[in-house]
């Protein structure tokens, strides 16, 4: 919840958000899967204005050698934000909150990937963000899962994401950039569902305990439609008209 600005309705009487949402609307979402030709799996995904690519090579040999682990397979994750992607020029560096976002993407993802089955190797996923648009983490770990699965790596389920938050007192699902600047709560979640988990939940800003089981609850249905269109997005590559 960065400085928040006052004079910006982020709901009219009419109950529409600043961007002609109702309280319960995601964004635009498409999904596609593939379409990295040198990549193992790959996916791109639109959440809104946020646009992100994600590739993912292996299972690979892990190098040095001492980093593998005999009994399993590693997952390694690398969340980047272009430089372009944001108003203001990002350096290129990787800063503290891409290496938390990298960290928070991984261990929402190791519940769902079956490391298990290769002992020694690493899978490796990089996302690169090319426009952000808040949200990136919930947009980045729904493709992650898509690319992943594109990769025929073996999964006991995807992981679905997005954010359910509060903006003038009200509890809402899909949080944008400006209501993630001047509302009162983001909470972003990743949901398991098939196996009915959540991997991955944060909360930025102040909820009472009523609306954060709400936000749970608005949270994990959005997850769902979510996971329509990542299982959309796999049947029109592998069997439908998708090409790539
Ligand atoms: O993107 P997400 O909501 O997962 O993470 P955040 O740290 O809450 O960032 C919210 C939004 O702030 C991002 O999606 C970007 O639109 C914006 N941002 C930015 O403008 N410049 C940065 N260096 C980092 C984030």
């Amino acid at each position: 919840m960065g400085g928040r600005d006052a004079t910006m309705v982020l709901l009219d009487e009419n109950g529409i958000r600043c961007d002609g949402r109702k309280v319960d609307e995601p964004r635009r979402i498409m999904i596609k899967a593939g379409g990295l030709k040198n990549a193992d799996g790959s996916a791109y995904i639109e959440f809104g204005d946020n646009k992100i690519l994600v590739g993912v090579f292996g299972p690979r040999d892990v190098h040095p050698k001492h980093m593998s682990n005999t009994d399993t397979g590693i997952l390694r994750v690398r969340y980047h934000m272009e430089p372009f992607s944001v108003g203001e020029r990002k350096n290129p560096a990787p800063s503290r909150r891409e290496i938390e976002i990298s960290k928070v993407i991984k261990e929402a993802l190791e519940p769902a990937v079956m490391l298990d089955k290769f002992p020694r190797t690493a899978v490796d996923v990089f996302i690169e963000v090319l426009q952000a648009d808040g949200g990136t983490r919930c947009a980045a770990l729904t493709a992650a899962s898509v690319a992943l699965a594109d990769a025929g790596i073996p999964m006991r389920d995807m992981v679905a994401a997005i954010a359910a938050g509060k903006v003038a007192d009200t509890v809402i699902l899909d949080v944008n950039n400006e209501e993630d600047q001047a509302g009162q709560a983001d909470m972003p979640i990743g949901y398991m569902p098939n196996l009915e988990k959540i991997t991955l939940l944060q909360l930025d800003g102040v909820l009472t305990p009523e609306e954060y089981k709400k936000c749970v609850q608005v949270g994990v249905e959005g997850c769902k439609l979510v996971y329509d269109l990542q299982k959309k997005a796999l049947q029109d590559k592998y069997f439908g008209n998708g090409a790539g």
